[in-house]
């Protein structure tokens, strides 16, 4: 059996943050963080948490498929900042929706969470574990970016993307292939200091603010660049494809610079690369599935395009996925 997506939905909180507001809380220019990022705005929730960003996702997904929540069969939720670290963001989620024939769970690996999802989500339908898989990337990053870090603090948004899963009508559509990578000598380039078992939470890590995002930038840069090219090169390679035969490229969108040097090593046109960091900054696990759902929505994949999905993040982690369209055109 097949696996497809079959289903798409995205949702951005609705206060907008342009580079100006940092001009105006930080040593930095709309100028620098535009040509060094790619990145003029991003939004930020105002309250709520995760799961409050994917629940009017999920809803969009599901309705437009037009089955109801109780239909999904499980809702694995990629995310680097769940609702709690415990119970599962899935389990909030699966309650929040009343998908209450749905078991689930968190998926933790950070960027290419959507990615690693998609594989989990696929090898379920293939196997027949599951007949509707809800996979969700979201992230509330302003709950762990440092307001203070110029360094960080103008990359991230909060946002949220999800898709169905499900078996496809069309075995020659859907997702064909994946290729996953992981180099935990990256453990420290991209982390959060304390707050888990290695360092809980303490007056000490409160005061000396390790609870949010620390970041190598230039380190990641570099590995990022390398690492995503990497995995995209091999699943090119692995399924005979040129880069001609590719209509889109939906890479992970962390820095614009980022993407550019690795479309230009693969030899894919910027016409067919999905960007939208420009107005959502790095929405860490949901950049991908929002870009699915913006382009679905706007009618801008056809049945049968071949699409390669690309992420690299923290841990080092990164993954490519092989597609063929199997939605029609709304
Ligand atoms: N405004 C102005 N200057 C800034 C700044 C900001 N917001 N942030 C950093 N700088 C400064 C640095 O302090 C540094 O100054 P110095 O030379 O006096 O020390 C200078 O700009 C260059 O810093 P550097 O970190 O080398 O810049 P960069 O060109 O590598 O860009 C990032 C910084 C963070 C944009 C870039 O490294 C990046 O995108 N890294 C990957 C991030 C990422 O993708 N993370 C998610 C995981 S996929």
């Amino acid at each position: 059996m097949r696996a497809a997506i079959t289903a798409t939905g995205h949702y951005v909180p609705p206060d907008v943050y342009p580079n100006a507001y940092f001009e105006r809380n930080l040593d930095t220019t709309d100028a620098w963080i535009q040509s060094r990022t790619g990145i003029a705005e991003r939004r930020f929730a105002a309250t709520g948490a995760t799961s409050d960003l994917i629940v009017p996702a999920a809803q969009r997904c599901l309705e437009g498929r037009g089955i109801s929540p109780a239909a999904v069969d499980c809702v694995i939720v990629a995310t680097m900042t769940p609702d709690r670290l415990c119970p599962s963001t899935a389990a909030i989620v699966q309650r929040k929706l009343g998908a209450v024939n749905a078991w689930g769970f968190d998926l933790a690996a950070a960027c290419s969470g959507f990615v690693y999802g998609l594989v989990v989500a696929t090898k379920m339908i293939e196997s027949g574990a599951a007949r509707s898989v809800l996979l969700c990337g979201a992230d509330r990053m302003s709950s762990v970016v440092d307001a203070q870090d110029r360094a960080t603090a103008v990359l991230f948004g909060d946002g949220a993307g999800v898709v169905l899963v499900e078996a496809a009508d069309d075995e020659s559509l859907g997702i064909l292939d994946h290729v996953c990578h992981m180099d935990g000598e990256g453990e420290t380039a991209l982390h959060i200091p304390a707050g888990g078992s290695a360092q809980p939470a303490s007056q000490h890590s409160v005061t000396h603010r390790q609870h949010y995002v620390v970041q190598d930038g230039p380190a990641v840069f570099r590995a990022a660049v390398v690492g995503m090219a990497e995995v995209t090169q091999e699943i090119l390679k692995r399924n005979d494809l040129q880069q001609q035969d590719i209509a889109w490229l939906v890479p992970h969108q962390a820095n614009r610079r980022i993407i550019e040097a690795v479309a230009k090593r693969l030899g894919v046109g910027l016409e067919r690369v999905v960007l939208n960091l420009d107005r959502y900054g790095n929405t860490v696990a949901a950049t991908i599935p929002i870009g699915l759902s913006e382009w679905n929505d706007a009618g801008r994949f056809a049945p049968g395009d071949r699409i390669v999905l690309s992420a690299f993040g923290a841990g080092f982690t990164a993954g490519s996925v092989y597609l063929r369209w199997a939605m029609k055109r709304p």
